[in-house]
């Protein structure tokens, strides 16, 4: 059930990630899982303390060239790093079967979420995390895309061109007064596509179109009269109360020409995952049942994770280890010397941000 939403600025002015940075020409998808000791947890917790410095640093080396990173976090570190409450759309990604057609469920602790107009500087901040983050994660899957021509997939279609920009676009990615204590905040599912390339161009342009439902060349959707209900632009649109509910996707494509592999990273961010685990519903499922995506009887995912992003005074406060925890593992004192402007987001309950007119727990 998709929950009402309402304009986030009405609710908080809880500074977000730069989820809603716009497409660029390059970008770095980095998955990785959490080593089981502590000290791995305490590894992670020094890279977000770390992550606003890196970025500036490498960043400044070339002002235009709009570097900007999303951190992620997922269902199982979120409680190692959090130990409190939890918000409330965070679970691990749920999978879906139907008919040999298969959106599997992957690990994944940490997204890093890299774009530039340039890869250097994507590459060069992966490799400064990396560096910090050493043998305290395993990287699950690393994916270098970059821009197609005019913005489209390896399918040859513009891709990106329903997505809602300025206040629809905060609306639609940015968690509001519906769950306050994680305003600001975002989730992103992504999902790494392999498609079949030699079998989707043996497909007639026209159905191709009907297929994703709109025009190649020009990128026009197709009328309601010749779209037909699989098509993907259809299977995707969600409404409710005839009010449409949009996410926002920066999908990128990769590949390997050597090796036959051609792909495309869907990335999407959403207010609450309801919204793009309904879409992956209709797309593998059907709506109705059977009535499933095309573009799925040539393309394949391969991964398929969930993550969190947090707002940025929290993703700075989970830098620092809630003092409940460090009482538990006998670390009390590291905490309790902490400096006094150290954001401590855990006293009982999570303080967070600037909540305009209550704090959370009130
Ligand atoms: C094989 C992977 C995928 C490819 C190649 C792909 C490609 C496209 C293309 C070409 C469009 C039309 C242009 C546009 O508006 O962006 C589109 C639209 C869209 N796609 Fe995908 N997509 C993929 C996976 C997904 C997934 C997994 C979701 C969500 C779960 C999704 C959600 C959407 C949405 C919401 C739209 C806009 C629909 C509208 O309002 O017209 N896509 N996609």
């Amino acid at each position: 059930m998709v929950p009402v939403l309402t304009d986030p600025a009405e609710d908080t002015d809880v500074e977000p990630q730069t989820v809603l940075a716009p497409l660029t020409g390059a970008a770095i998808f980095l998955v990785a899982v959490a080593g089981q000791e502590q000290h791995c947890v305490d590894a992670v917790r020094r890279l977000f303390g770390d992550l606003p410095a890196l970025l500036r640093a490498v960043g400044f080396r070339d002002a235009e060239g709009s570097l900007t990173c999303v951190t992620g976090i997922g269902s199982q570190l979120w409680d190692r790093l959090a130990g409190g409450p939890r918000p409330a759309g965070l679970h691990p990604f749920r999978e879906l079967k139907a008919a040999g057609r298969h959106a599997v469920s992957t690990p994944g602790d940490l997204l890093f979420h890299l774009r530039a107009a340039r890869m250097d500087l994507c590459f060069e901040l992966a490799t400064q995390i990396m560096s910090r983050l050493g043998s305290a994660v395993s990287v699950i899957d690393e994916v270098h895309g970059f821009r197609y021509f005019d913005d489209r997939d390896l399918i040859g279609f513009v891709d990106g061109t329903e997505n809602p920009v300025g206040a629809a676009a905060a609306r639609a990615v940015l968690i509001g007064a519906e769950d306050a204590a994680f305003a600001g905040g975002s989730y992103v599912i992504v999902q790494k596509y392999l498609h079949d390339l030699p079998a989707w161009n043996e497909i007639p342009v026209e159905e191709q179109e009907r297929i994703v439902g709109r025009t190649k060349l020009a990128d026009i959707e197709l009328d309601d009269e010749v779209k037909p209900s699989y098509a993907h632009n259809a299977l995707t649109t969600i409404e409710r109360d005839g009010e449409e509910i949009q996410i926002l996707r920066d999908n990128m494509p990769f590949g390997a020409p050597g090796s036959a592999e051609y792909g495309t990273y869907f990335i999407g961010y959403s207010r609450t995952p309801d919204t793009i685990e309904q879409m992956l519903r209709n797309m593998f499922i059907g709506l109705p049942e059977g009535n499933y995506d095309r573009l799925l009887d040539v393309s394949r995912a391969v991964t398929g994770t969930l993550f969190f992003v947090p707002s940025m005074p929290l993703l700075d406060s989970l830098a620092q280890e809630p003092p409940a925890a460090a009482e538990r593992d006998g670390r009390a004192d590291d905490a309790a010397e902490l400096p006094s402007a150290t954001p401590r987001h855990y006293a009982g309950s999570l303080r967070i941000g600037s909540l305009k007119g209550a704090s959370p727990d009130e």
